[in-house]
Parts: structure tokens; C-alpha cells; sequence
């Protein structure tokens, strides 16, 4: 028997003003972005926004339904827009954020598993490692440098 050790390395920084100008910026669109999302059933507002090889940059909210596994994630929504929109230009970081009615919340939001494994096909279809922001409302950032570092072991395309 051996043993395998998975290990995870994040920056975190404690106030935006920290971050690049670039990173500022992704940031403050995903917090703009949630204020279109659609959650009359769980209220929390989800905003997400992708930064472009090309400079621009995509934001997305959640979108939910009466019908619940039909929700969509923030995530998703942005990286659907990006797809079809710019469907040869790979993606560099996505920035991620969320509000919530019943609590303040003070501590990173990160993609649910559903969002991390999209997020790494995404990774893998335009070879290009997509950096990862998450803040709450506040409080202090995480960044990752790559999805894959968000799902160890992930399935991939490389067993099909
Ligand atoms: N949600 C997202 O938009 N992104 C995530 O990564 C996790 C969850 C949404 C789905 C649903 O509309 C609400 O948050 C509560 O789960």
C-alpha cells in the first residue's frame, strides 16, 4: 500500500484593492452580474464573469427554474455565453461571487462540482489553464491558478 497526497495551493488576499487592476476589474463585473439573477426559489444570487484571451471579458448570473435541477449555475451561464460568442477564444480566469439574503457572506463562494468540472473541460478545449477568483460580498479573495487544482482526480476526456 501507498499513499497518493493531493495538495491544493491558493493566494489569498485580504482586500481587492490587492489584486491587479485586471483581476479588480473581472471581480467587480461578477458582483455587477448578480444583480440579474434569476433565484426566486433560493434567493442566492450567483455572479460569475469570464476574462477573454482577447481582453474581453463575459458575465454571467444564475438561472433558476420551478422545476429545480433545471437551474442553471452563474458559471455555466457565463461559459455558455463565451462559447457561443467567441467560440475559438479560450478563456483566462473567472471570477466568481454571491449574496445572500439571510447571511452576510464574508467568505469566498467556489464553483459547486457541477461548475469545476465544466470549468476544466473548458481548461482542456482551449488548452489553457483558467485562472480562479472567488470572494463573498467581502472579505478575503482566493485565487487559484487553475481549475484542475479545484478537482483533483477529475474525469476527463483522456479515458473515453
Ligand atoms: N449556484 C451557482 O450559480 N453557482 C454555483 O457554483 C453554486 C450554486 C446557484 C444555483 C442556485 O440558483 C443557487 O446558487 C443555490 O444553489
Amino acid at each position: 500500500m501507498k499513499e497518493i497526497s493531493l495538495t491544493t495551493t491558493l493566494k489569498v488576499y485580504q482586500e481587492t484593492k490587492d489584486l491587479s487592476e485586471e483581476a479588480q476589474a473581472l471581480l467587480q463585473l461578477a458582483k455587477a452580474a448578480l444583480a440579474d439573477a434569476y433565484a426566486p426559489y433560493s434567493k442566492f444570487q450567483v455572479g460569475a464573469s469570464l476574462l477573454l484571451a482577447n481582453g474581453k471579458m463575459i458575465g454571467g448570473s444564475n438561472q433558476e427554474n420551478a422545476s429545480y435541477p433545471l437551474c442553471l449555475c452563474a458559471e455555466r451561464v457565463a461559459i455558455a455565453a463565451a462559447a457561443s460568442q467567441y467560440p475559438k477564444v479560450a478563456i483566462t480566469a473567472i471570477a466568481v461571487t454571491a449574496k445572500n439574503p439571510r447571511q452576510a457572506l464574508t467568505a469566498p463562494v467556489s464553483p459547486c462540482g457541477a461548475c469545476r468540472q465544466v470549468i476544466c473541460e473548458t481548461e482542456q478545449k482551449h488548452q489553457q489553464d483558467i485562472q480562479i477568483i472567488m470572494q463573498g460580498e467581502e472579505g478575503e479573495i482566493y485565487v487559484l491558478d487553475r481549475a484542475k487544482d479545484l478537482l483533483p482526480l477529475s474525469f476527463d476526456a483522456s479515458v473515453l
